[in-house]
């Protein structure tokens, strides 16, 4: 019998940009272990058989139709899959909705980055349109520090390489990170900024237009289970307040450069304190008026009961 269920390996997450995409498990968990993150948490890593992932797109084919036009591959690092598998996935998914836009995938910079630039093209012009890459920091001591496995290096070049290959990369930085050190906390904000100055596609297109490409704040989470949340508990990690973590969104708007373009900058996701949107070069002065205001009066701050990841 045909089954009318998708399978999921829950909990499952998805950028807020994914709210009305079709989700399907294409991994499960991740290969990394981050120290803030929920994914690392219980799920064993596995990649999906092709056939169980077709027999998803097939059920989602018979739930919704022809009309989905946006698609999400979970879980926490997709990109990771074999090239040939994610490529034949994206294919089939392109077959069946042919009013599809876009599949997207969240992706660790090395995922990016152990990819040829012949295979994120296939991928790409087969659907796969966009990446969303944890940039978390910009400071190399912290990245280390929250077992992120990649540089402020491999990070820009991950960026160039989806520029260069038709991949849009969304990329996510975690205010709050640094926890009560003030000095990290700066260096933090100020090498993130210089990351996403390094990472515009301004750097690596030279000609025709330069594409659009996103950038969001998330504020820490301290979930259960996870080395933060353990090391909260026993007094070594002190988490920012609000007011802290909007200072620091201060200081990474004030020291992200004009020069770069095309960036729709974020902070609609639910962990936020405060939630902005803008593109950078036209409104950067109109978001920290924002950020300033609510640093004065308070206002427009997100009760902490109704944050969340
Ligand atoms: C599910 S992860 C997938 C991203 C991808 N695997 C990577 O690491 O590049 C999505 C993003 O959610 C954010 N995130 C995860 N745990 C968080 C937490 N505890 N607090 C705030 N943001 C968090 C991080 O920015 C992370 O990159
Ligand atoms: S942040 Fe990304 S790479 Fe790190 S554990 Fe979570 S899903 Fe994996």
């Amino acid at each position: 019998m045909r089954s009318n269920e998708i399978y999921y390996c829950e909990p499952v997450y998805r950028p807020p940009s994914e709210a009305y995409s079709l989700l399907i498990q294409a991994t499960e968990g991740c290969t990394y272990r981050c120290t803030f993150c929920v994914s690392n948490t219980g799920k064993k890593f596995k990649v999906r058989a092709t056939e169980d992932i077709k027999r998803d797109l097939d059920t989602a084919l018979r739930i919704y139709g022809e009309e989905v036009n946006k698609l999400f591959f979970l879980d926490g690092n997709a990109m990771v899959m074999p090239f040939e598998q994610l490529l034949e996935i994206t294919k089939y998914a392109k077959e069946l909705f042919p009013n599809l836009r876009r599949a997207s995938v969240y992706a660790h910079a090395k995922d990016i980055l152990e990819k040829s630039e012949e295979e994120l093209r296939a991928l790409s012009e087969a659907g796969l349109k966009m990446a969303y890459i944890g940039i978390e920091t910009g400071n190399n001591d912290l990245l280390q520090k929250i077992r992120k496995r990649q540089t402020a290096d491999d990070i820009v070049n991950a960026f160039h390489k989806c520029f260069k290959t038709g991949i849009t990369p969304s990329g996510t930085i975690i205010l709050g990170l640094a926890g009560k050190d003030k000095a990290l906390s700066e260096k933090h904000m100020k090498d993130t900024a210089e990351l996403v100055n390094r990472a515009s596609p301004t750097n690596v297109i030279k000609e025709g237009s330069i594409p659009p490409w996103y950038i969001s704040c998330l504020a820490l989470m301290i979930p259960p289970g996870t080395p933060v949340y353990k090391d909260t508990q026993e007094g070594t990690f002190i988490p920012m307040d609000s007011e802290e973590i909007l200072h620091e969104m201060k200081i990474l708007l004030e020291n992200i450069s004009d020069e770069v373009k095309n960036c729709i900058f974020r902070s609609n996701h639910a962990s936020n304190y405060l939630a902005l949107q803008g593109i950078l070069s036209r409104d950067r002065d109109k978001l920290l008026a924002q950020v300033n205001e609510s640093l004065q009066h308070g206002t427009n701050i997100r009760p902490e009961m109704f944050r969340g990841l």
